[in-house]
């Protein structure tokens, strides 16, 4: 059974039976609300959302010291690359592509991608949203994105576990989140990005609320930072 980690923000770990580590927009180092150190994870499969800072963390460092593939959207793959970092594999969306013991396929979302090179800020490409498929369960982790229709094809995919930010100001807020869950028809949804920096401010008992009304059939599981939940 798989086993969902909540480091804080957007950043989770995956583990599975067999000793497979993936880590999800792994920003440890910084991050206000994580409990652990970036030291603590040892992913053997990082995936990244997009380029933004507090989605790309600490995901160099971690590649390097564990040898550990990077999967995210093709520009960001790129800038890794010409950065030193080996093993990245670039992909977009409506892709799939394999790691150890899973899969993970590019989804749209709508968001922006930009990274900080030396001075100036650039443009990575677009952002994406994933959909992981390890140990048994499809997860839907929707990176930073606004509430968008063709989130009902996701659902198509037969979703266990959605991983949807809640934050609003960056992403969709509790409601747009709310509405989200009803496309995506996941058996549990999780929140996060919010309560992380002062904009992001959220109750997410508002999103359980919210949720309860419209989608009473799936079950809302609130993790605080360095909390998991096994599938
Ligand atoms: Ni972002
Ligand atoms: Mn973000």
């Amino acid at each position: 059974m798989p086993k969902l980690t909540y480091i804080g923000h957007s950043a989770f770990v995956l583990e599975d039976d067999d000793g497979h580590v993936v880590a999800i927009d792994p920003f440890i180092t910084g991050n206000p609300v994580a409990t652990i150190q970036a030291s603590d994870v040892k992913p053997s499969t990082i995936l990244i959302t997009h380029a933004h800072n507090d989605h790309v963390g600490d995901a160099m460092d971690l590649a390097g010291q564990h040898g550990a593939g990077i999967i995210t959207t093709v520009e960001l793959a790129d800038w890794l690359e010409s950065q030193g970092v080996a093993g990245v594999t670039g992909a977009n969306h409506g892709g799939t592509v394999a790691f150890p013991h899973g899969t993970v396929k590019l989804t749209p979302a709508w968001h922006s991608s930009s990274y900080w090179d030396g001075e100036k800020k650039v443009a990575h490409g677009i952002p994406a949203g994933m959909i992981v498929r390890f140990g048994g369960t499809t997860f839907y982790f929707a990176g930073d994105t606004a509430l968008f229709g063709d989130m009902r094809l996701i659902g198509d995919e037969g979703i266990d576990v959605a991983i949807l930010p809640i934050g609003d100001h960056f992403t969709m807020g509790p409601s747009d989140a709310a509405r989200a869950v009803e496309f995506l028809n996941a058996e549990v949804v999780i929140p996060c990005h919010y309560n992380t920096f002062p904009p992001i401010t959220q109750d997410p008992e508002t999103f359980r609320a919210a949720v309860g009304k419209t989608s009473p059939e799936t079950m809302v599981v609130i993790l605080a930072p360095g909390e998991s939940h096994t599938l």
